[in-house]
């Protein structure tokens, strides 16, 4: 048996771990045996090509080193954690993925995506999420929240046009992707936001 494969994304200052935390105990309780992980990161090389990233040891790093540093990071994470956990019919949840390479290194960075497509068929083979929940705030509510937080990453210190692009890649790859990713409305109350949630992973559970 083969499991299903779920990922979240959005802006920083969306909600991620809180509403990662709601969708993980809504997915456990439908029963389904689940691996919850992260990217980049998500294996013990992959966390460490993270601190290279959002760091700062390497602020001037070129775009097409941290496009290929996401993309190792995501092949060791496929290897070590994510294929086998599905081959073995487990639930994998994972905070981003290769959505946020077509929106932040795409978009934010300016790269076309016929490069973002060609690596994503060699590190990834066929898969592809079966759900994707996009958390969207503006990007002024977002960086106000993120604003409140530690230290701002390598990302994070880059400027409101750049998160602007971000955004924008991530709903137009909703909307020409509308089966698979799903848009929650994340400027509301959190009780709204997870209610949105309860009924996007109601849908879904209905058909897998
Ligand atoms: P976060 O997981 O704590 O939100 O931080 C990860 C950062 O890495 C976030 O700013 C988005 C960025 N990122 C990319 O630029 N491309 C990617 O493919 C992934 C997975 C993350």
């Amino acid at each position: 048996m083969s499991g299903c494969f779920i990922t979240v994304e959005g802006i920083e200052g969306v909600g991620k771990t809180t509403n990662i935390e709601f969708i993980a105990s809504l997915l456990q309780k439908a029963g389904k045996e689940l691996v919850l992980t992260r990217e980049p990161g998500g294996t013990s090389l992959g966390e460490d090509v993270r601190e290279l990233l959002l760091g700062h040891k390497h602020d001037g790093m070129s775009r097409d080193a941290e496009l290929l540093l996401m993309f190792a990071a995501r092949a060791e994470h496929l290897d070590k954690i994510v294929n086998p956990a599905l081959e073995e019919g487990k639930w994998v949840l994972c905070d981003r993925f290769t959505d946020a390479t077509y929106a932040y290194q795409g978009g934010g960075r300016g790269f076309d995506t016929a490069p973002i497509e060609i690596l994503e068929n060699l590190v990834q083979g066929e898969l592809r999420p079966a759900l994707t929940l996009l958390l969207d705030v503006s990007v002024e509510v977002g960086l106000d929240r993120a604003g409140k937080r530690s230290e701002p990453d390598r990302f994070e210190k880059e400027k409101h046009d750049f998160f602007e692009r971000v955004r924008q890649t991530y709903l137009q790859r909703a909307q020409a992707d509308s089966q698979r990713m799903v848009v929650i409305d994340a400027s509301q109350s959190l009780e709204n936001v997870q209610s949105q949630i309860q009924a996007a992973l109601t849908d879904f559970l209905a058909s897998h």
